[in-house]
């Protein structure tokens, strides 16, 4: 672990993604109110964001998403391209990605208040894709076993910290005005509605034929097609998707297909301690 990650305040980051210049970079980066901003644990659906939010921005036009890899189009703000790409001069209004912690959040996103679209998943769904991930890429260390990752992975000994600690730390964020909860199963469930409810909140209007384009543009089996979106240009050294693709299966409940009854039942019995003190109604529950 030592020579992968880098603990962050408080959590473990990929040192190669996220050197200190990057993280520094991010400590000291100025957002715009008007800035839109994806949050997610990894693994709840950052990549299916960067498809439909530029889609939205773009009133439909698929420009964006047809031409520019989707970590440009939507930048890591914590990522080192961060530092490269001049986001300083990109127009109004920027688009970008983390997986901070509202906790780690640099001081100008306090003060600022820039718009947040939080994204979360299913755990065990989350843990289900983690664990493909995680064993496909050369910068996370292997999961091992199973059993043994599970454990990692509810002690929030894994990349970007505990799920628990994540979600927490965003449902009680002191201002809410400027965030919009949705959830990955929300989106499977009805994409057109979510794409409506995600353009109302970014307040940009748009008639039932171009939402109705979007979310089939940003449908898993089309996204899956579009080489700037499914990280068939990153090298394989880093990322063997002869392992385990990137958009590997994009369905809700992927976690049946994996966890044991008595992994399931240890799951739920943390999770239920663990999230016993919140009051949000998430959709898998
Ligand atoms: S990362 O590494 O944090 O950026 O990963 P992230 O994009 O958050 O999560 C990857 C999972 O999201 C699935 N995905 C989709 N599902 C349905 N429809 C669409 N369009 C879509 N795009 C991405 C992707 O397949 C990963 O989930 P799993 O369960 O592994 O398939």
């Amino acid at each position: 672990e030592a020579d992968l990650y880098t603990l962050y305040k408080g959590v473990y980051v990929p040192t190669c993604v996220h050197p200190p210049q990057s993280l520094q970079y991010y400590e000291e980066f100025t957002f715009r109110p008007n800035d839109i901003l994806i949050v997610t644990y990894p693994k709840s659906g950052t990549t299916w964001m960067q498809e439909i939010v530029p889609l939205i921005m773009s009133g439909g036009d698929p420009a964006s998403v047809e031409t520019l890899p989707n970590w440009d189009r939507v930048p890591w703000l914590e990522e080192q391209r961060a530092c490269i790409l001049n986001l300083e001069e990109r127009p109004s209004p920027r688009m970008f990605a983390t997986h901070f912690h509202n906790n780690m959040m640099p001081p100008s996103f306090f003060k600022v208040k820039p718009k947040v679209i939080y994204v979360m998943r299913n755990p065990k769904d989350v843990f289900t894709s983690s664990f493909h991930y995680y064993g496909m890429t050369s910068f996370l260390v292997k999961p091992g076993p199973q059993s043994e990752f599970l454990c990692k992975f509810l002690d929030g000994q894994v990349m970007f910290g505990s799920w628990f600690d994540h979600v927490k730390g965003w449902l009680n964020a002191e201002n809410k005005d400027h965030i919009l909860y949705i959830s990955y199963e929300e989106l499977i469930m009805d994409l057109k509605d979510s794409v409506a409810r995600i353009s109302q909140f970014l307040e940009k209007s748009l008639d039932a034929e171009v939402i109705d384009k979007i979310a089939d543009r940003s449908v898993f089996k089309n996204m899956k097609q579009n080489n700037m979106s499914n990280y068939s240009a990153v090298p394989r050294e880093f990322m063997d998707q002869t392992k385990s693709e990137f958009l590997r299966k994009g369905i809700a409940g992927d976690w049946k297909n994996l966890l044991t009854a008595s992994e399931a039942k240890h799951f739920d019995a943390v999770y239920k301690d663990k999230m016993k003190n919140v009051k949000y109604k998430f959709v898998w529950d």
